[in-house]
């Protein structure tokens, strides 16, 4: 009340306010405390004690230590698992709602998905207390929760389903649970990024087969035995040879209770078929597994005889013949008999007919055991993710809790030994994490004293002294080894110890609790007395070698994989049972060491499985040694609460007016003037570097209830901000519904428009071809084609604009033209006006004329100053228009001869230095030809009417094209130009006739053929090589 006093000075509302609080006060008082680190009294077991039972009579069966669950058996259907339960808890803080189991399983999935990291949820408790219906309901739990696709929804079911087959096979109707499991189950789920459950894996610990030969009063074989005889179809029974009666079958009577009011067998029957179809158990592996359970029911029936030498017979063979296909004589002989092997001899000693029960027990143990660790491969397989990718996982330890019975034996010691070495892993992890949290805050460390167990572990598990040591020597040593023998060896080498005790150990007055052949352990739970019979032949669980090869002769495809020919014989001894217990829990406490730990810790409230009966004293134990009391104290170490600042002051910031409604600063600063305002004394609290702890529990119940108090008007404050904020909302959702309609009508429009744009202008593509239009032309704006020889490259119209772009480029072209033409000089012109005629005359036509189009023509070749003196004052008078060299062929013999070949006005000049060797009027020029090939010849005919004048010219010329444009222009003789093929016929003078024969060939030449001709060889131009 200091705190509220701070917080209302008027009288009237704190008294007021004090009357609320009461009455909070109260209701919490009739339900307890949700989270005993909130307890005051957090070391008295009573008020521990006291809370549990309050909220079990209220029904309330959760409550957290913490981030642990405490768990009580309420022995009664609550209506606190339905889908609705599981929407309430999925995604919400811890602590905000009453403690679930979904609050636990949630929080794990989140932590996993945030964290990325892999984490096991370990359940415990003892028989009956509540572990297999818990992490059922995890399962169901992320069943629900987790994302769902076809294929994820498929792993699902079988991960669900993977229970009652498991269950069918390993669990048991006890004295302690109608529903026990009689294996260790570790089960992985396996998580993707998304949080799909992906896929999982199950290892099972420890089968109890002794079960299938063996009952006590009061106690059931496993379920499936039941289930098939009860359960199964007439056809099936048949086919299997059984009769639907269990007390037909020896090995299900035995402890007198065949039938059990609270298990309906038939409909766990239709269950598991169920089952088996969705896991991928095909016609064959059902048909061969059940097989196999028929067969043990048949083995428990087979029984013996003495004979007149006290060995053993069959007294009736009537069971062989449905057991497992084999041979009726093999197994005869095997159930029977010993093999011995006396050097390479193999002799057969017979059995006694008590030595023939336990082989016929052995083999029946044998049988079912190694099918119960086929079924989990085979559940295995179908539960494989076969992805690669890398995936979290959260892990569900149900492993059978502590057990005390009158009588315990081999395998309560097994169990026990089990429930130490997971407590010494509780201890590492939680105190190990609980010292790193107050190192990771910095604030001090309190240590807590709390009880070691590793030394019970030690004597359990210890090299050479240990008593599994102990145990595995005297079953391998030769020689007369009993359980009394062993009994001895441990009083020899462990006598001294503290947690170890037997009846010629003990003091007087425990001596009398204790039978000779006892011995009793200190556990960290409690005492348990061992009877040491059976322990040398459970641990041993010896089968004989033949009973393993008559086994391998079986027709049923089960047992031939369980029973490989491969495996080691005998000769060399198989582990014993304890030394394979041991390794597995030492691989188990490595997958679990690697991951991050939760705890349930079941509580079972009476022994009679009743709903609403608390026994005070059964609690009282479970509490003791489930290590609640230690648990709490080490998370209660000196601070009962611990949260981090954000959540802290999100929650408790309307109980200050500088942090209400919003805190600018940091949330550590934030939650300083909280509780500043608040009135917290400095010795109630520690500000930590991410979270504000606070030492005793009243402190922060003070600050809840007043919180509570102000919750009502903070709601109404809420509840207008709400109503505000809806009609802003409200507001901003129309204006943006008003956008996303205008959107819409012109998405449509554009839409309608492009699906008529084909169709003449209407109303509907109007706007549709408008843009296309301008979207045509900008676009041809910036894709016009630069120069006059680009003029092909034009933007493709579409359809409606074909004609407008035709038009459009022909005015375009002649705009580029009339831009071009303007550009060029007369010289030019006149330069490409001669081009011009040249294409006219050879284009197309001889091949080196592409060539020739890029050299400009030049004036002359030969300048003035070139030719000779005395051949210029000859001609002068006549106007030089053009010269050029050329060589000049012989008409006799064809000899080459480089002369100048000169253009007037009149005529055309041969010309060697001073000396004119042919002129040739225009008027007596015939004729010219070319060839059509690369070569630069020209023939130039002459008319010739007078038997001196020299005949036709036959010239190579390097600048042909040039010269003979010249020549045409000049001369005006364009037509006389003539462009042949093959051959050409010239005169060498009036009557003789030569001739120049023109081909292509690899290189270029000329000579004198053979017929007389002169042959002009050109390089062939390949078109397009220009
Ligand atoms: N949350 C629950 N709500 C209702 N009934 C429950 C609940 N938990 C357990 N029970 C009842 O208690 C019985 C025993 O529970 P369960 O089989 O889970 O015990 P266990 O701890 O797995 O025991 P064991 O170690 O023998 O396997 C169940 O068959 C069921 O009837
Ligand atoms: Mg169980």
């Amino acid at each position: 009340s200091c705190y509220l006093a701070l917080l209302f000075p008027c009288p009237d509302r704190c008294n007021q306010i004090l009357r609320n609080m009461e009455a909070s006060l109260t209701a919490r008082d009739r339900v307890g405390i949700q989270d005993f680190v909130l307890l005051d009294a957090y070391t008295s077991e009573s008020a521990f004690l006291d809370n549990l039972r309050k909220r079990f009579h209220e029904n309330l069966i959760y409550t957290y230590i913490g981030t642990l669950l405490v768990s009580v058996n309420p022995y009664k259907e609550l209506d606190i698992y339905s889908k609705k339960q599981m929407d309430t808890y999925m995604g919400v803080n811890f602590f905000e709602l009453p403690p679930h189991i979904y609050a636990l399983a949630d929080n794990v999935f989140r932590t996993m998905q945030s964290e990325f990291n892999n984490h096991f949820i370990l359940i415990s408790g003892e028989s009956g207390a509540g572990k297999t219906e818990a992490s059922k309901k995890i399962l169901q739990f992320y069943a629900v929760s987790c994302p769902s696709t076809k294929l994820l929804n498929n792993v699902r079911d079988r991960l669900l389903l993977s229970n009652p087959v498991l269950e069918a096979f390993g669990n048991a109707k006890t004295l302690k649970n109608d529903n026990s499991s009689r294996f260790g189950k570790y089960m992985d789920i396996q998580f993707d990024h998304q949080g799909g459950a992906v896929g999982g894996h199950i290892l099972s610990y420890l089968l109890e087969k002794s079960r299938v030969v063996h009952q006590n009063h009061g106690e059931r074989n496993f379920h499936i035995f039941y289930q098939l005889v009860e359960g199964g179809e007439e056809d099936l029974l048949r086919w299997l040879g059984l009769e639907r009666n269990c007390q037909h079958y020896s090995y299900l009577v035995q402890g007198g209770c065949a039938k059990v009011s609270s298990i309906n067998d038939k409909s766990d029957w239709r269950m598991v078929q169920k089952a088996l179809s969705v896991i991928e158990f095909n016609e064959s592996d059902i048909e061969h597994l059940f097989g196999i359970i028929a067969s043990v029911l048949h083995l428990g029936n087979i029984k013996f005889v003495a004979d007149v030498r006290g060995y053993a017979s069959l007294n009736n063979n009537q069971e062989m013949h449905w057991l497992l296909g084999i041979p009726a004589q093999v197994l005869q002989q095997g159930l029977t008999h010993r093999k011995i092997e006396a050097k390479a001899e193999e002799v057969f000693s017979p059995f006694s007919v008590d030595h023939a029960v336990y082989a016929r027990d052995a083999l029946a143990k044998a049988i079912y055991g190694r099918t119960f660790n086929w079924l989990v491969n085979k559940i295995n397989e179908s539960l494989a993710n076969k992805d690669s990718s890398r995936k979290t996982v959260i892990g569900l330890l149900d492993i059978y809790g502590f057990e005390v019975f009158n009588v315990n034996s081999f395998e309560q010691f097994c169990i026990n030994y089990c429930n130490e070495k997971l407590q010494q892993l509780f201890i590492q992890l939680t105190l190990k994490s609980e010292q790193e949290e107050y190192e990771m805050e910095g604030i001090e460390w309190e240590p807590v004293p709390y009880f070691n167990n590793k030394i019970i572990c030690d004597l359990v598990e210890e090299k050479h002294r240990g008593i599994i040591s102990l145990l595995d020597e005297e079953c391998l040593r030769p020689g007369e080894a009993t359980d009394l023998t062993l009994l001895e060896k441990m009083e020899e080498t462990i006598g001294g110890h503290p947690h170890f005790v037997t009846h010629k150990l003990a003091d007087q007055k425990t001596r009398k609790t204790l039978e000779r052949g006892d011995f009793r352990l200190l556990h960290y739970a409690g005492e348990v007395t061992y009877c040491v019979v059976g322990f040398l032949d459970k641990n041993n669980d010896l089968l004989y070698r033949n009973g393993k090869e008559v086994m391998r002769q079986s027709k049923n495809a089960i047992i031939k994989h369980c029973f490989p020919s491969t495996e080691p014989d005998s000769k060399r001894r198989p582990e014993t049972v304890v030394t394979q217990f041991k390794s597995s829990l030492v691989g188990l406490t490595e997958i679990l060491m690697s991951k991050e730990p939760w705890y349930v810790r079941c509580i079972k409230p009476n022994e009679a499985k009743q709903p609403g009966r608390f026994d005070d004293v059964l609690v009282r134990h479970q509490v003791k040694y489930l290590g609640l009391m230690e648990h709490l104290r080490v998370r209660r170490a000196g601070f009962a609460y611990r949260r981090k600042y954000d959540i802290f002051l999100q929650r408790y910031k309307p109980l200050c007016p500088d942090t209400w409604p919003n805190w600018k600063g940091t949330a550590a600063e934030g939650v300083r003037c909280l509780i500043k305002h608040l009135g917290y004394k400095p010795d109630e609290y520690k500000m930590g570097r991410s979270k504000i702890f606070i030492r005793h529990p009243r402190t922060l119940f003070a600050t809840e209830d007043a919180f509570q108090v102000l919750k009502g008007d903070y709601q109404k404050q809420r509840d207008a901000a709400t109503k505000i904020e809806n009609c802003w909302r409200g507001i901003m959702a129309r204006k943006e519904r008003e956008k996303r309609a205008w959107a819409v009508k012109v998405i449509k429009k554009f839409i309608k428009g492009f699906i008529t744009r084909n169709q003449p202008a209407c109303n509907d593509n109007s706007e549709y071809l408008a843009y296309v239009r301008q979207n045509y032309l900008t676009r041809l704006r910036e894709n016009l084609p630069k120069t006059v020889l680009e003029k092909d490259s034009w933007l493709t119209p579409p359809p409606i604009m074909k004609e407008a772009s035709q038009l459009l480029k022909k005015l375009y072209i002649r705009h580029m033209v009339g831009k071009y033409v303007q550009g060029i000089t007369p010289q030019r012109k006149a330069q490409l006006v001669l081009k011009a005629q040249t294409s006219s005359m050879f284009k197309g036509k001889k091949e080196n004329y592409p060539f020739s189009v890029c050299r400009p023509f030049v004036d002359t070749r030969i300048g003035a100053e070139d030719i000779n003196i005395k051949v210029l004052q000859m001609i002068q008078h006549e106007h030089i228009k053009y010269s050029v060299p050329v060589v000049k062929y012989d008409r006799n013999g064809f000899r080459p001869r480089l002369r100048q070949l000169i253009f007037t006005q009149e005529a055309a000049y041969l010309v060697e230095e001073a000396k004119i060797k042919q002129r040739i009027d225009y008027i007596s020029l015939k004729g010219v030809s070319v060839s059509n090939l690369s070569d630069n010849f020209l023939i130039l005919h002459v008319t010739c009417d007078d038997i001196k004048q020299k005949g036709d010219l036959v010239l190579q010329c390097d600048y042909l094209f040039e010269a003979l444009t010249k020549l045409s222009v000049i001369a005006n003789k364009q037509n006389y130009i003539k462009v042949v093929q093959g051959s050409v016929r010239f005169d060498i003078q009036p009557g003789r006739e030569g001739f120049v024969d023109f081909k292509s060939g690899q290189e270029s030449m000329v000579y004198r053929a053979k017929n007389g001709h002169l042959m002009v060889v050109s390089v062939k131009i390949i078109k397009g090589s220009c």
